[in-house]
Order: structure tokens, then sequence, then C-alpha cells
């Protein structure tokens, strides 16, 4: 079968080097289903695999893309796939790019959506709902009553861990790198907001948290993360979820050895695969249930065609973005 794909033959800017072409898709084989794509979201982390500065190197020509909604539309041998046949599912985590008119994936990978959630909604279910909600719920159990530091509190993961805050009684304080920020912030419910590019950021927290930042995560890195991590308090915990800055962090040791703090790393990906059939069950159905009341919703930004992908990448790397950029596949729903 012939389909349309955003593909890349070599890694560097994306608005230089993604081209949508036509290109041949194999039939599913067993235990793997053919997903006729709908929307699917553009991510920092697909920036970065276009870019070759991702966790998992591209095989080129590679197309982006780790999630997205689309309707089952063809099944391999198998009971999963015959389950599904029909079903408008959630891709997650697809390494064969969800950037494309139709995928191939293993029926493992593929969720099916309530009708109650849009396709946008549905489209952005998993990678960043299920990190935020890991990192605040189970990495750092972040407790009613006590604070969470995060910087890049605008970002689509930012604001649910804001909403989540509300929702299970625990303070967030939020580091935005623009004024203009803070006030948004504020009215989705952030107790603190911090701007970045303002006086000393350690000194700041310090004003905010006199016994030192005990809870914290960071996916910029650099500056940010440094400060971050000089600013932690006895027994502190800092979790780094990302490379916005793409800069390294330079501290003291003594940073970490005279409070006996830590810091650590999280990758999604990795957490899933170290996590039972059960368990990963579970955490699908607690975001879900979190995505359908809101708490982990994100906000959609502009939508374009795959024809579009030069424009959806400059406008997906925009600072101030109104929401999520996505990608519309043109495919009529089920
Ligand atoms: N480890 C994992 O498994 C995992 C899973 C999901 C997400 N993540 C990471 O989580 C982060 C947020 O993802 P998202 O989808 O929520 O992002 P997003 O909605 O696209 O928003 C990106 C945000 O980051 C801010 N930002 C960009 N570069 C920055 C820099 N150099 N310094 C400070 N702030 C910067 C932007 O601020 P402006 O508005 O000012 O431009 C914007 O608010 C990304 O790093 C992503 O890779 C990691």
């Amino acid at each position: 079968m012939r389909i349309q794909a955003v593909r890349f033959s070599e890694s560097g800017p994306p608005a230089e080097v993604l081209r949508t072409e036509e290109v041949d898709l194999p039939a599913p084989g067993p235990g793997e289903v053919r997903v006729r794509m709908l929307k699917a979201p553009v991510n920092p982390s697909d920036l970065m695999f276009v870019r070759g500065n991702y966790a998992i190197p591209p095989h080129l020509p590679a197309t982006p893309g780790f999630e997205g909604v689309g309707v089952v539309d063809a099944i391999g041998p198998g009971l999963l796939p015959r389950l599904l046949s029909g079903r408008r599912v959630a891709v997650l985590g697809s390494l064969t790019g969800t950037w494309a008119t139709h995928t191939i994936v293993s029926a493992r990978q593929v969720v099916p959506v309530s009708g109650r959630l849009s396709d946008e909604q549905a489209a952005m279910f998993f990678v960043n709902p299920a990190t935020a909600w890991l990192l605040t719920r189970v990495v750092l159990n972040v407790r009613p009553g006590e604070t969470l530091v995060q910087s890049a509190a605008a970002s689509s993961v930012g604001r649910m861990v804001i909403r989540l805050g509300q929702r299970f009684g625990f303070h967030t304080v939020n580091i935005v790198r623009r004024q203009d920020q803070a006030e948004t912030l504020r009215v989705l419910g952030a107790d603190r907001v911090v701007v970045s590019e303002g006086p000393g950021l350690s000194a700041q927290l310090r004003s905010l948290l006199p016994q030192g930042v005990l809870k914290a995560i960071d996916p910029v890195g650099g500056e940010i993360a440094s400060e971050l991590a000089s600013s932690l308090g006895e027994r502190g915990e800092l979790v780094l979820f990302g490379t916005l800055s793409d800069a390294p962090l330079a501290i003291s040791p003594r940073a970490l050895m005279t409070p006996g703090a830590v810091i650590r790393g999280f990758w999604l990906s990795q957490w899933m695969r170290g996590q039972s059939l059960l368990n990963k069950l579970r955490i699908v159905r607690s975001v879900a249930r979190l995505v359908g009341d809101g708490t982990l919703a994100t906000v959609p930004g502009p939508q374009f065609s795959i024809a579009q992908i030069r424009e959806a990448v400059i406008a997906a790397e925009q600072t101030n973005r109104p929401g999520k950029v996505l990608l519309d596949f043109g495919n009529p729903p089920a």
C-alpha cells in the first residue's frame, strides 16, 4: 500500500531535513495492526529525534512521531489484533513513526480510547500525561502539603503538574523564563511563579523555601538545573527528565554532599520497560481517567496537514505558543 509519510534521510534542523513523501507500507505482520492516523502532536522529543539528539538514534530514512491517535484499519494474525480491529486507538511509543497517514505498530503499543475523548486529547494521551503523573505520584511521591519545584512550568507537562498539585493537595513553585507566563500559570492554580531571567534563581528559591528545595523536576538542564541542584535542602531530590537547553550541569559536589541530596534521571520509555503488564495497565488506566477529567489534558494549538510539515515544526519551536502543535492527517474518523 502507498502512503504519505513525513521522512528525513539525514539528521538536522527539522524545518530543513523533513520531507513529505509517498512510500510503500507493508501489510501488518503477526501481532501487529495498521493504524490509519487521525492526529499526532509535535513534541520536543520528536524534534530531538530528527536532530539526532534523542536517546533513540534514527534508522535513516526515518519517520518521526512517538504518539498519536488513529483507527485500526488492517490487522495481522493474532488475538490482540482481532480485538482491536476497527477501534479508535492511541498509539503509544511507536518506533515506526506516527507522522504518516498510516503506521504499522505492535498491538501491544496501542490502547483503545473512550469515545468521550476528542481526537486532539487522544493524540496526546500518553507521553506527557504519563510523565507528569509518574514524576509526581510515583517517582517523587509528592504528598499533600509538600512543595514541588519545577522548571519550564509553562510547558504542557508543567501545566499538568500544576493541575495535579491542585487535585492531590501539593504546592508548586513554578520556574518560567518570561514574566508574561507567570499570570497564565497563576490563573491555572500555580502557588508560586519564579521568573528565571530575573534576579538570581537560587536567591529567589531560598527566600520562598528557606529549608531548601526538597523535591524538584527539571526538563531544561544547563544553568536552571544547576541552580536547582545547588538549592537542594536536606535529602532533597531533583529529577532530570529533559534537555531543552541542550547544556550540561555545573555544580559543586558539595551541593549534594553536604545535604545528602540526590539527582536522578527519568525517561518514560525506560520506566515503562521495567513494569509488569499489570502495572502498565494500571498506569494507562490512571492516566486515562485524569486525561478524561481534564487534569492531564493538553491545550491544543494550531493544526497542520503533513504537506505543511515545515510550517508545523517551525510553529512548534516558537516561544510562547498558544498550545501544542498537531498534525492532522485528513483521514476521516471511523
Ligand atoms: N523524560 C521523559 O520521558 C519525558 C517525557 C515527556 C516529556 N519530556 C520532556 O518534558 C519537556 C516538556 O515537554 P512538553 O511537551 O511539555 O513541552 P512543550 O509543551 O513543547 O513546551 C516547552 C516549554 O519549554 C520551555 N523551554 C524551551 N526551551 C527552554 C529553555 N532553553 N529554557 C527554559 N525553558 C525552555 C518553553 O518555554 P517558552 O514558552 O518560553 O518557549 C515551553 O514552555 C521536554 O523537555 C520533553 O522532552 C520528557
